[in-house]
């Protein structure tokens, strides 16, 4: 039969997680360099290649097997000339003249450092390399650069919040998030999303939904939930958004655009006592001051928009992509965080579960653990 290319890559990733995680990781080689090209592409504002290769690396990602020749990806879909040639120069010389040709540009590498500062973006990084900056140290010692108040969180916790986070680490947050919300509203109901919700051990941060079994009652929660770990000590910084929700507007077409749940992107103080399973594993005493920060993503989504927040706040990003893409290609349907929208009816398709999105779709349920595309 012949699938829709996201049902080939969903199942070709469910085998890869079961039966190999040696090709994974094999794979993983050549994916890691096909994402810093794409990062490279958005540097200099190349949407397409950029996409192009992002969408190569999750293909290959899906691959049931390692690249080991040419032949092997010849017939695949989304595989460009450029990721052909790069995969070329693997397989012959073991690296990629082109990929260290970026990776050693001086640009390349300035941007990268400057948008790797929580709140500075590619327009930001970019101004900055014009002025001639090209560390971190620089930066901090320009007389004439305004820092806004997340770039200096970003500067202030630097070390901390580009530190991967761990499970255990996230799991001690979600409690505390958790005793947090209960405290103040006991039917609350807080849900791990993002990547620790896809079975990773790591992340760069945590990221969660909030939400009321009422609808509407979710109103005024998430402030409330601020203040009490303001009060407890925990917020280092809070950046937050109030709901900007407009059922009126068709689901957006750009995936990039923000949804409009009320959310706030934090830093939170973790203390090491509050981690279970971490005993003996201490670091370096001497480094140690007894907690760290770490970024968390607190999403207030009403409801009736769970279900769709939800699948849109698992991620990953380029699975949630292809998603959006089938559901318009083959689908004629828009999805976003918010709703799925039947172009051709011309109607809005409810869904209560992540299930029945699916179904919606079309698509057999895609367990969390298969969407790390
Ligand atoms: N997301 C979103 N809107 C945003 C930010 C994120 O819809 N403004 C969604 C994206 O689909 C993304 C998911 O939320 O896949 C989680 O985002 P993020 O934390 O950036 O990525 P993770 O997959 O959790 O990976 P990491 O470990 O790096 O945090
Ligand atoms: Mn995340
Ligand atoms: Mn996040
Ligand atoms: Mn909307």
């Amino acid at each position: 039969g012949h699938f829709p290319a996201i049902c080939v890559c969903v199942f070709a990733r469910v085998y890869m997680c079961v039966f190999n995680r040696e090709i994974i990781l094999e794979n993983n080689l050549n994916t890691d360099v096909l994402e810093e090209l794409a990062e490279n592409s958005e540097f200099n504002e190349s949407k397409g290649p950029c996409l192009a290769f992002r969408r190569a690396a999750s293909v290959l990602k899906s691959l049931p097997s390692a690249v080991h020749c040419l032949g092997a990806i010849q017939g695949l879909p989304c595989l460009g000339e450029h990721t052909k040639a790069v995969m070329e120069e693997i397989l012959i010389f073991g690296r990629s003249f082109k990929v260290e040709e970026v990776q050693s540009d001086e640009r390349y590498q300035a941007l990268k450092l400057f948008t790797s500062v929580f709140g500075v973006g590619p327009k930001t990084a970019e101004k900055w390399y014009r002025r001639g900056l090209r560390s971190l140290k620089e930066i901090l010692a320009e007389p004439n650069i305004q820092l806004n108040r997340m770039q200096r969180a970003g500067f202030l916790y630097y070390r901390d919040i580009s530190k991967a986070v761990s499970k255990a680490e996230a799991k001690a947050l979600r409690s505390i998030i958790e005793e947090t919300a209960h405290w103040i509203a006991p039917d609350s109901i807080l849900a791990l999303t993002g990547g620790f919700r896809r079975g990773k051990e790591y992340g760069h941060d945590v990221d969660f939904l909030l939400t009321m079994p009422e609808m509407g009652k979710e109103k005024g929660l998430l402030v409330r939930v601020i203040d009490r770990l303001r009060d407890q000590g925990i917020l280092l910084y809070c950046e937050h958004q109030g709901s900007t929700v407009d059922m009126s507007k068709l689901p957006s077409r750009r995936f990039e655009a923000m949804d409009h749940f009320e959310k706030c992107f934090l830093i939170l103080r973790l203390e090491e006592g509050q981690m279970e399973g971490d005993g003996g594993l201490q670091k370096d005493p001497g480094e140690s001051r007894g907690w760290r920060a770490v970024r968390v993503d607190l999403v207030a989504p009403p409801v009736d928009h769970y279900a769709f927040a939800l699948l849109g706040w698992t991620g990953s990003r380029q699975f949630e992509r292809d998603l959006r893409r089938f559901a318009r290609k083959e689908r004629g349907m828009s999805l976003d965080n918010h709703a799925l929208y039947d172009k051709t009816k011309k109607l809005f398709l409810p869904a209560t579960s992540e299930e029945d999105i699916f179904a919606h779709l079309g698509l057999e349920y895609v367990e969390p653990w298969q969407r790390n595309a």
